[in-house]
């Protein structure tokens, strides 16, 4: 018997997954070209599952800014802020976060993944209630995991259903906190902020938004689905991240909650990990200087997602059911979804492969996530092929196996 035994299970479904001619959990890019375009496997590859929704990740600002902050300050702080102190980037970086969203704090973390443990575990406690789309990001539900207070899980976007449960909660100690997501990470569908906000207010309850595919690609100034809805005065709590539209790595939290500098020495996440490298915190604070000034790239990303889900849609793909720069194409069976994902990397388009558990309905998707960067006629290019291998598999117009429930 080996330590991993009890993985078995997994090991076999993933060797599967390898026996079709490739590894979509570990592709190798032999080199990155731009945001938008790599080399694999000795192709040049259109690039359509990095997240990289304003292209930023090659901005000559950006990585000018990121490589002065690497001479002038190192290559890291191998340390926490609270162990070993604060760059002056750090504090720079907290207070452009808490303008750009007009509260009163902000807080950073290393990754978006450790802001959502940090503040998920920490904002409630035993006795509260932690009210959790179905659909939230794995790094929401770890959050949950780490907290003490009890998780209720209500169907995606259902205000109804979010409704009933905090009805159920009337009378109980505690507090209330929800949470959504500006936009799904998956099938691209945002949520319905506005009922959200509504429930919130006449049950008393908190809300927290994750924008972490929202920010830089939606509302007037970026700031997301919460802008986007004029809800933000319903929002208590925005949690998000430095590596999609900002193109680096890092989360943050933002929020006018009295006491909230507390976290700081609270929240584990924060206290327990080396503190973001002086270059990432030069590259993310011009990303947000453009990202609030730039209002071009954000309608040119918007056209481009639009030019991408309806060439999906015309060709008879199942996509989403809104438009967004996540465009999810759901494949009806795994074997299909791996062939397809392989042929598409062949023809030189690669995009994200996800499948159940980790999709919803169970249903594996192919999840493209269009650019600002990406030209039409890369795009074309990727419509050509999704139509040549979509024929090739029978998979245009199929019928979706839906999970009950
Ligand atoms: C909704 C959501 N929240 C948080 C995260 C974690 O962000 P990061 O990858 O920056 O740690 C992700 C990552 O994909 C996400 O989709």
């Amino acid at each position: 018997m080996g330590l991993l035994d009890k993985h078995k299970a997994y090991s076999q479904a993933y060797q599967t997954i390898r026996d079709a001619g490739a590894d979509p959990f570990n592709v190798r890019f032999e080199a990155v070209l731009s945001p938008t375009e790599g080399i694999v496997n000795g192709r040049r590859t259109v690039l359509l599952g990095t997240n990289n929704y304003l292209g930023l990740t090659f901005d000559p600002s950006c990585v000018e800014a990121s490589s002065a902050a690497v001479r002038a300050h190192g290559t890291g702080t191998t340390g926490s802020r609270i162990a070993n102190g604060s760059f002056g980037g750090h504090v720079e970086l907290e207070s452009a976060i808490a303008r750009f969203y007009g509260r009163k704090h902000a807080m950073t973390f290393t990754t978006g993944y450790q802001a959502n443990l940090g503040i998920l575990s920490t904002l409630v406690g035993r006795g509260d209630h932690l009210l959790l789309d179905a659909d939230s990001h794995a790094s929401l539900y770890d959050g949950a995991r780490l907290g003490h207070a009890e998780v209720i899980r209500f169907r995606h976007n259902d205000p109804a259903d979010l409704r009933k449960r905090l009805e159920r909660l009337k009378g109980s100690p505690g507090k209330q906190l929800i949470v959504a997501e500006g936009i799904y990470s998956m099938l691209g569908d945002a949520a319905p902020l506005k009922e959200f906000a509504d429930i919130k207010r006449e049950m008393g309850a908190y809300l927290l938004v994750d924008e972490a595919h929202s920010l830089g690609v939606l509302g007037e100034r970026g700031r997301g689905l919460a802008e986007a809805e004029g809800v933000e005065d319903d929002v208590d709590v925005i949690v998000g991240t430095f590596s999609k539209s900002l193109g680096a790595i890092g989360g943050f939290c933002v929020s006018d909650l009295d006491d909230f500098e507390v976290m700081r020495v609270i929240c584990r996440p924060y206290m327990f990990t080396a503190s973001l490298p002086p270059s990432v915190v030069a590259s993310t604070l011009r990303a947000l200087s453009i990202v609030e000034t730039d209002q071009a790239l954000r309608q040119r990303l918007m056209s481009n997602a639009q030019h991408f889900y309806d060439g999906l849609k015309a060709l008879g793909f199942q996509v989403g059911p809104q438009c967004n720069p996540i465009v999810a194409v759901a494949i009806p069976d795994q074997p299909r979804a791996v062939a397809v994902w392989k042929a598409l990397l062949d023809k030189g388009v690669y995009l994200n492969l996800a499948l159940p558990p980790a999709t919803p309905d169970a249903r594996p998707l192919l999840r493209s996530s269009v650019s600002a960067a990406h030209t039409v006629e890369q795009l074309d290019h990727v419509l050509a092929a999704f139509a040549e291998v979509g024929e090739a598999y029978g998979v245009l117009d199929a019928p979706l196996q839906r999970a009950s429930g």
